[in-house]
């Protein structure tokens, strides 16, 4: 069992350093952790945000613990360098299509949420975002036009069958769950999501036993603030997942308790936080690490199906929290290494 760790940038280092602690501490036999370089942190060592030694790892892995990357001095770079496109060119360049993110309000902290209690109470989504596809990976430029005008342009697309296989996660998902899948598109408006809507449409024949409904993404932004209890399984494509799952965290209210797979076909995943880079808090260690250590719950039962271990991690960190154990996004002041010891402890 190989586990690559690419920790990236800000406060990437900190709390992955404790996530690879509890793995440590599970006295796994035969589980190697390989560390890599990536983002910022590579462009600065190696001149790219995803150097090839990087990649080799990945692909000798059975499994990725990756933190974050985002540096915002490197901004300016052209885009191809941008820390970003690290964890962009690694989930296309390994196939990691399907991004599992979960939302769900941990017993006694529904006072975290902008929402009302009660409302935020009864969370507990996930979302299932296309992550290889899309606008994100169309073709892409600026041109001048004719008139001398710039124009920037993004071409948005799926093919069919990248729709199927997503969907085929989705209504997966849906069956491990409460039997309810929601598509999101704006078929209304957009060809493509037209295409996302029939293809979902066929795809759910072979899932009798799911029900299946359809929302414009405007509505389902409008939804998950009103009522975001009523959702179970989301679908839907990169870009309305990427804004919608940032959404469905802040409802939860506790950024740094939410973990993300990003699976291939196959078992192979990337397993990060989905809090990101955090570069004002970097270096500080006050960044809460629980997110990183359910991303490698995460890790454990889906790359290498040890589903004992990962829930004795999600336990572990439960209880923590249990204990009052918080950092400061979860308006406590516990710090990373702390907060690492009491998940330890747990353990
Ligand atoms: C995410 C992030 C990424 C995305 C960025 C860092 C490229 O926002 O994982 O949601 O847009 O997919
Ligand atoms: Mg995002």
């Amino acid at each position: 069992m190989r586990i690559a760790v690419f920790a990236g940038d800000g406060i990437g280092p900190e709390v992955t350093a404790q996530a690879v602690r509890v793995l440590e501490a599970l006295g796994l036999s035969g589980l190697e952790l390989v560390e890599g370089d990536v983002g910022g942190a590579a462009y600065r060592k190696h001149g790219h945000p995803l150097p090839e030694q990087t990649l080799d790892i990945a692909r000798a892995s059975d499994a990725i613990l990756f933190g974050a990357v985002g540096d915002f001095t490197l901004d300016h770079l052209e885009r191809r360098l941008r820390p970003e496109q690290a964890v962009l060119g690694l989930r296309k360049e390994l196939g990691l299509f399907a991004n599992l993110r979960p939302a769900k309000v941990f017993a006694g902290l529904e006072d975290l949420s902008t929402l009302r209690p009660e409302v935020s109470a009864k969370i507990d989504l996930l979302i299932v975002r296309e992550l290889t596809g899309d606008v994100y990976f169309g073709e892409k430029g600026t041109r001048t036009l004719e008139d001398g005008r710039r124009q920037g342009w993004d071409m948005m697309a799926y093919a069919e069958d990248e729709v199927r296989r997503i969907a085929h996660t989705g209504f997966k998902a849906a069956q491990g769950r409460s039997k309810k899948l929601c598509s999101v598109d704006k078929a209304n408006v957009l060809e493509t999501s037209q295409l996302w809507r029939d293809v979902v449409i066929e795809v759910a024949a072979e899932y009798p036993d799911v029900e299946l409904t359809h929302m414009y993404v405007d509505n389902a932004a409008m939804q998950l603030v009103k009522n975001p209890g009523a959702f179970d399984v989301i679908v839907t494509g990169n870009l309305f997942g990427d804004i919608l799952s940032d959404q469905a965290s802040m409802c939860v209210g506790s950024i740094g308790l939410l973990a993300s797979a990003s699976l291939a076909e196959g078992s192979f995943g990337l397993y990060e936080p989905i809090h990101g880079s955090a570069p004002d808090i970097a270096g500080k260690g006050i960044a809460n690490p629980m997110a990183t250590i359910l991303s490698a719950a995460m890790l454990l039962r889906h790359s290498l199906g040890l589903e004992e271990q990962a829930a004795r991690i999600e336990a572990a960190v439960a209880a923590a929290l249990a204990d009052g154990v918080k950092g400061g996004d979860l308006g406590g002041s516990a710090g990373t290494k702390e907060i690492g010891d009491a998940v330890l402890a747990h353990l």
